[in-house]
């Protein structure tokens, strides 16, 4: 299964692309975890991305196509994926056509603006994994610990609300385009289906309409 997640900034993309890759034993590909693992280890491309992810803007299109390349290359995605946050433009959507990879399903998660500012302010994020939680809406077994290695969670520079709001602009202007794009991808290409499916209500209810999705 060859799966894109589409949407805003705290949609739930990373929740539910964790559900997902376990339910079809596949990789989750996050363009946000990989950046902010080359951040924490201080690599050149983490030096690039740092400012740039600081201030809610996107690292340039060429950086992440290498990125998504070479991810693409290994071994455990022979088998399928989850792009999470990937494309987010439409010359990374175009890249990624050029790299003749097939899409099975574009899923839209769509979330208001208002909510998702909500969600961000209690998301804590496990680093090394990239799992996330929420402290009300979704919390972690033991306080501000990972549930699987007890290590301590964090909550990211970049979910201040100032930044959350300019990340949801950048998400209108620059992203949005995508949901046309990929509706006339699904035209060119029989194979792929374009769905929408709403995120608000419980993370296990947005999990099951997804899961409808990608059974039917
Ligand atoms: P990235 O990490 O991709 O951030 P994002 O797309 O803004 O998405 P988030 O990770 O913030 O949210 P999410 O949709 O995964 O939501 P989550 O499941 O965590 O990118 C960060 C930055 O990296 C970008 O700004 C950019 O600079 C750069 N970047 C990354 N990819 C790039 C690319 N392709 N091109 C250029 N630049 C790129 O959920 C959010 C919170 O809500 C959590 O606390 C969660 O527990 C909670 N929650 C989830 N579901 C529910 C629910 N149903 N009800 C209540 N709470 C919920």
């Amino acid at each position: 299964m060859h799966i894109i997640l589409l949407g805003g900034p705290g949609a739930g993309k990373g929740t539910q692309g964790d559900f997902i890759c376990k339910e079809y034993g596949i990789p989750k590909i996050s363009t946000g975890d990989m950046l902010r693992n080359a951040v924490s280890v201080g690599s050149e491309l983490g030096k690039k991305a740092d400012l740039i992810m600081k201030s809610g803007e996107l690292v340039s299109d060429d950086l992440i196509l290498a990125l998504v390349k070479d991810r693409l290359d290994q071994s455990d995605c022979k088998g399928g994926f989850l792009f999470d946050g990937f494309p987010r433009t439409i010359p990374q959507a175009e890249g990624l056509e050029n790299l003749n990879v097939s899409i099975d399903i574009v899923i839209e998660l769509v979330v208001e603006d208002d909510e998702i500012v909500k969600r961000m302010s209690g998301r804590r994020v496990h680093m090394g994994s990239g799992r996330t939680y929420h402290v009300i809406y979704n919390p972690p077994s033991v306080s501000d610990k990972d549930d699987l290695t007890g290590e301590p969670l964090v909550q990211r520079a970049d979910d201040m609300e100032e930044t959350v709001r300019k990340r949801l602009d950048v998400y209108s202007r620059q992203t949005k385009p995508l949901i046309e794009w990929f509706k006339d991808y699904e035209q060119r290409n029989s194979a792929t289906k374009f769905v929408e499916v709403r995120g608000i209500g419980s993370v296990e209810s947005i999990r099951d309409r997804i899961i409808r999705e990608l059974k039917k």
